[in-house]
């Protein structure tokens, strides 16, 4: 396994491009096997996940071709589905297999699905995506561990999903899309009431239009689809990544650098820029696409509390409890997304930071100098957590586990390195 070698100490100073959204990515490529037409997707970025999502088309017989030179370009088609499936071996390492389950659904009227497990940052049930397909028609049972789906009918005709009329108990962001996906090809109206507002869910909402799909309600809580009899292939360029986009904030501003932030979404960062501007970090917007942060001003403690969009992401929480380490005073973070998402902050505390948590509750007190040492990386995000406190510790951090990072960043040491960054990647047997 892949290790990640970090000598601390070394302000970022540069321009870092950021790559498009994994989040958004991964809605878009299964929209894909909405419609029988080649759809060509831009600005894919090269991590993990997205060759898990491209594996897992193949699998169900559609054809997937990448070109990968300037950036990834994808195009899918999928003229027949002969396996509406996503098996274990591929929804294991990747969660987000369950957004095939809505295209499927209704594309063909069927689909056996994996249960996705839980995974380090909590229990994540599916159980809102299910209830949704069921007032829609859909018959569901769970045996053997997958997801076995169907609309009653006969033929691919006879198996349409029906609108409905369905408020999600809870705001879920890939819920909202599976169902937005799924009621595009559905027989009359869906009104969809609390949905998430997150960018990637306006990005699939403006891609399924090209296709020809009928829905109103952008960037709001209340999305109206008219289910249309087919959808046709188009052409799309992914949103960049806001999350990619504030982790680089955060290590502009936790080493006291300076970094330009370009083919970024300023729009998209509201809350975080407004919280690191709290914390006493230098930001402004240079033009549409560009970020510019500054840091060396003294940080200081500022409360945070992890929200749907528009809030502060809770992807963004570990990266900001890496910046708490080094402000002065007591920063309370408040998780209300998952109920284990804390998993970064045993190892950041092992490298010296001073965090007390309880229940959802961590309170950070800095600045505390951070020292290197090995840490395990627990997931995609803690990841990122740790390598920020990597740069500011003193000596060696080694970081293990990367290939949770390789799953959502991409080039992540090239892109540090090339800012200043004493990064390098240490190969190890898989
Ligand atoms: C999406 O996950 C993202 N993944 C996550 O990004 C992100 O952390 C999360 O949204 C929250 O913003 C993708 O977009 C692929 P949810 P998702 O359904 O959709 C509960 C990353 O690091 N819930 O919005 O799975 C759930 O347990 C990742 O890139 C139910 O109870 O998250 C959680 O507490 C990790 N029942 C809350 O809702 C359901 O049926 C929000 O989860 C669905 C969700």
């Amino acid at each position: 396994m892949d290790k990640f070698l970090i000598r601390g100490g070394k302000a970022l100073r540069g321009t870092v491009a950021i790559s498009g959204a994994k989040n958004s990515a991964l809605p878009v490529m299964a929209a894909a096997l909405l419609t029988a037409e080649k759809v060509a997707i831009h600005n894919i970025p090269k991590v993990r996940d997205l060759i898990t999502m491209s594996k897992l088309l193949t699998f169900m017989d559609a054809k997937v071709t990448v070109t990968e030179v300037p950036a990834s370009d994808y195009v899918i088609e999928a003229p027949r589905l002969n396996h509406a499936e996503a098996p274990y071996e591929l929804v294991k390492t990747m969660r987000a297999s369950i957004l095939t389950l809505g295209p499927l659904m209704a594309r063909l009227g069927v689909a056996r699905i994996s249960l996705p497990g839980g995974c380090a940052i909590g229990a994540r049930p599916v159980d809102l995506h299910l209830k949704a397909l069921e007032r829609m028609g859909a018959e569901i049972t769970t045996s053997h561990g997958y997801i076995e789906a169907k609309v009653p009918g006969n033929g691919t005709k006879g198996r349409r999903l029906k609108g409905a009329h369905i408020v999600f108990e809870k705001i879920t962001v890939t819920g909202t899309e599976n169902i937005l996906m799924a009621a595009t090809l559905a027989d009359g109206e869906t009104i969809l009431e609390n949905c998430a507002r997150e960018p990637e869910v306006t990005d699939l909402l403006v891609m399924l239009r090209k296709m020809g799909a009928q829905i109103e309600g952008d960037g709001t809580a209340t999305l109206r689809i008219r289910g249309v009899a087919e959808l046709h292939g188009t052409e799309h360029s992914v949103i960049p990544d806001r999350i990619e986009t504030g982790t680089f904030l955060v290590a502009g501003a936790i080493t006291g650098g300076e970094l330009a932030i370009t083919n970024c979404e300023p729009e998209h960062q509201g809350a975080v820029i407004a919280k690191l501007k709290q914390a006493g970090a230098c930001i402004e917007i240079a033009d549409k696409t560009t970020l510019r942060v500054r840091g060396g001003k003294k940080l200081v403690a500022s409360n945070m509390t992890t929200e749907e969009f528009p809030g502060f992401a809770t992807d963004m929480q570990a990266q900001y409890m890496a910046l708490a380490t080094q402000a002065e005073g007591a920063s309370v973070i408040t998780e209300t997304i998952f109920e284990n998402r804390y998993l970064h902050a045993s190892e950041m505390i092992r490298m010296g930071a001073n965090i007390s948590i309880e229940g959802r509750q961590a309170v950070v007190h800095g600045p505390a100098p951070l020292s290197g040492t090995t840490v395990q990386a627990s997931d995609l995000r803690a990841s990122a957590g740790l390598m920020l406190a990597g740069l500011v510790a003193n000596g060696e951090t080694v970081i293990e586990r990367v290939y949770h990072i390789d799953r959502g960043y991409e080039r992540i040491v090239e892109k540090l390195g090339a800012v200043g960054a004493e990064i390098e990647r240490v190969h190890g047997p898989a």
